[in-house]
């Protein structure tokens, strides 16, 4: 659970409030609506064949994962009475849902069903049936998967060379960059509540749900797999620093 802790003028955890209103402060005005807060008229570059086949898989990945997001906001609901940090995950919720509905809406003006890759879901379902205490959840969700859905975001809008896939993009990673920034201000009290052991079992949970979600990407592909494994573990080396940054990691074990 996520608690309160004891504020006095200046200290850390009273720039961790102010940080925190002013997160609800954005998320209030910065809501917006799939009908109206995309301009839809603007018309998307018709993509080849492959293209289709490959924005069909990377967004029905991204759909999957902000639908999983989404159940591990409601899931840490249940176990936080703070109610600043309550209306920043309500908050995300319903931008988590959004953003699977806007990419649906992409993908059928394109005219091309989501294809979620097999055993994708299943592996984003150990985040709804995350085992562990709900302060590693935090890490997994909002340092994690937050942070590299925020790059793979990035450069899928590079990729997608689309106007309109681009001005999707633009709305969907400034709510993003919120979750990511809320993940940033709570780590160190999340991580406050961990026991070692709990530090390195979440460790070893993230990692897990990390490798099944890449392994499920390349479809359990033997060959995909180890063409992919050497950048999936640079990716991972990355997430690894900034867990050690945030104390997750101990530095001498890491
Ligand atoms: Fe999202
Ligand atoms: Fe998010």
């Amino acid at each position: 659970m996520l608690q309160a802790q004891i504020v006095t003028p200046h200290s850390p955890q009273n720039f961790r409030e102010t940080q925190i209103a002013a997160l609800i402060n954005n998320a209030e005005n910065g809501q917006w609506r799939i009908e109206d807060g995309i301009d839809w008229s603007i018309h998307p570059s018709p993509p080849n064949f492959l293209t289709q086949r490959f924005i069909g898989r990377a967004l029905g990945a991204l759909m999957a994962g902000e639908e999983a997001t989404a159940a591990a906001c409601t899931m840490l609901l249940a176990g936080i009475p703070d109610a600043d940090l309550r209306i920043c995950l309500e908050f995300q919720a319903m931008d988590e849902d959004r953003h699977a509905e806007v990419y649906r809406s992409y993908l059928e003006r394109v005219g091309m069903p989501p294809l979620i890759p097999d055993g994708f879901r299943e592996a984003t379902k150990q985040l709804v049936n995350w085992k562990g205490p709900p302060a590693g959840l935090v890490f997994a969700v909002h340092v994690v998967l937050e942070s590299e859905a925020l790059t793979l975001q990035h450069e899928l809008s590079d990729d997608i060379r689309c106007p309109l896939f681009q001005a999707i993009n633009r709305r969907v990673t400034q709510d993003e960059a919120r979750h990511v920034a809320f993940g940033q201000l709570v780590s160190a009290s999340a991580n406050a509540q961990l026991t070692a052991q709990e530090r390195q079992e979440t460790v070893a949970a993230i990692k897990d749900i990390w490798d099944a979600c890449i392994k499920a990407l390349v479809n359990d592909n033997a060959v995909l797999w180890r063409a992919v494994k050497g950048f999936s573990e640079r990716r991972w080396a990355l997430q690894a620093k900034s867990l050690e940054k945030l104390g997750l990691i101990n530095s001498v074990a890491a």
